[in-house]
């Protein structure tokens, strides 16, 4: 199915570079960078230019293809690529689909290098392996919208957190996905999105590609998510997430914990968007996922001017884990999946 969907692509192959777009920019410029090489596209996860899960898997991929393209040999090459792949894979520790997408590389490449194909044609190979990885997450992410949009009917408000949106993935996002393919239908649904601090995803991103898009968006601050609960404005959260683990439990952008508790102390469903890729089966609860920790700059001088005291003890950890038990439903491009989560997850690979 086709959709009208007319969100920003943030990461674009080009010819024979990345072009991505730098989010840390938005919303007030729009501004493509062309990375040429491995190391640019491990700056640009580091430092979140790319940012979001899935879209920090498909640019990897792509940085493998950058990181591998002077060898001289099919052995040289395939060595190369998991060289490679071992380096991306330090740019970011929380999200699962970093991993998950290097290791598709990793496993194409040596599939490839058994092939014997040319030097060239190996390298052509690989770099279709990463335009597959990006072009499935987008059909996925439809289909995760779609199952997301049968739990929502017309005029109901839905809280998010940080940006899970087209931004965030290679088109129409995990958890903002329902909201474009409501416009389509004239289901009309009010979104709240929280502004997320420290880096302003909320704000920056997913208040802009709504607003966009045509969506009904609401900014508030985190701190306000409980004061609109309690006046009844929201009916379900929706949010993303960098990596499930096996038993259920979530990790997100830091702020998404508190989120969830709220809507349990509301009654309120707390839904979890995400595609395969970003279940961990391997991780057994939320206290193995890595939870990744920022520079104190992003607190203290966050908004472009210093707002705390030179020289305070800060603590900036980027995610949170939310405890499977405020999880109503996990979304996923195979359908909606309840608790017990340790067996109904496995189920979805079988
Ligand atoms: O630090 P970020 O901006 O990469 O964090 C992003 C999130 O937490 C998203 O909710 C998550 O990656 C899901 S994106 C579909």
């Amino acid at each position: 199915m086709t959709t009208n969907y007319a969100g920003l692509q943030s990461v674009i192959w080009n010819d024979d570079k990345l072009d991505l777009l730098d989010q840390r920019l938005l919303p007030e410029e729009i501004v493509y960078l062309p990375l040429t090489t491995s190391g640019d596209v491990w700056e640009a996860i580091r430092h979140l230019k790319v940012r979001g899960a899935p879209a920090i898997g498909i640019s990897a991929a792509y940085g493998v293809v950058l990181g591998s393209r002077d060898e001289l040999s099919v052995e040289a090459w395939l060595e190369q690529v998991n060289k490679q792949a071992e380096y991306l894979a330090t740019s970011r520790p929380t999200a699962v689909n970093l991993f998950w997408a290097l290791d598709r590389m990793k496993s194409a490449a040596a599939r490839i290098a058994n092939k014997d194909l040319s030097l060239e044609e190996s390298k052509a190979a690989l770099l279709t392996e990463a335009i597959a990885i990006q072009s499935e997450d987008e059909e996925t992410n439809r289909l995760i919208g779609e199952h997301a949009l049968s739990l929502f009917k017309d005029d109901m408000g839905v809280l998010t957190h940080c940006n899970a949106g087209g931004l965030a993935t290679a088109k129409y996002g995990t958890a903002l996905a329902p909201f474009y393919l409501a416009l389509e239908r004239g289901i009309t649904l009010r979104v709240f999105a929280d502004e997320t601090r420290p880096v302003l995803q909320g704000a920056r991103l997913t208040a802009f590609e709504l607003q966009q898009a045509g969506v009904d968006v609401t900014l508030i601050c985190d701190n306000m998510a409980g004061m609109v609960m309690s006046k009844g404005w929201i009916d379900a959260v929706i949010v993303g997430t960098d990596r499930v683990a096996e038993n259920g439990d979530v990790a997100n952008k830091i702020g998404t914990y508190s989120v969830a508790v709220l809507a349990k102390a509301h009654g309120i469903p707390f839904y979890v968007a995400c595609p395969l890729s970003t279940i961990d089966l391997g991780t057994p609860t939320g206290a193995e996922i890595p939870i990744e920790e920022r520079g104190a700059e992003e607190i203290t001088e966050g908004f472009g001017k210093r707002t705390a005291p030179q020289g305070i003890k800060v603590y900036n950890p980027a995610f949170d884990v939310t405890p499977n038990e405020y999880v109503t439903a996990i979304i996923t491009e195979k359908g909606i999946v309840e608790a017990p989560y340790n067996v109904n997850l496995r189920k979805l690979f079988e």
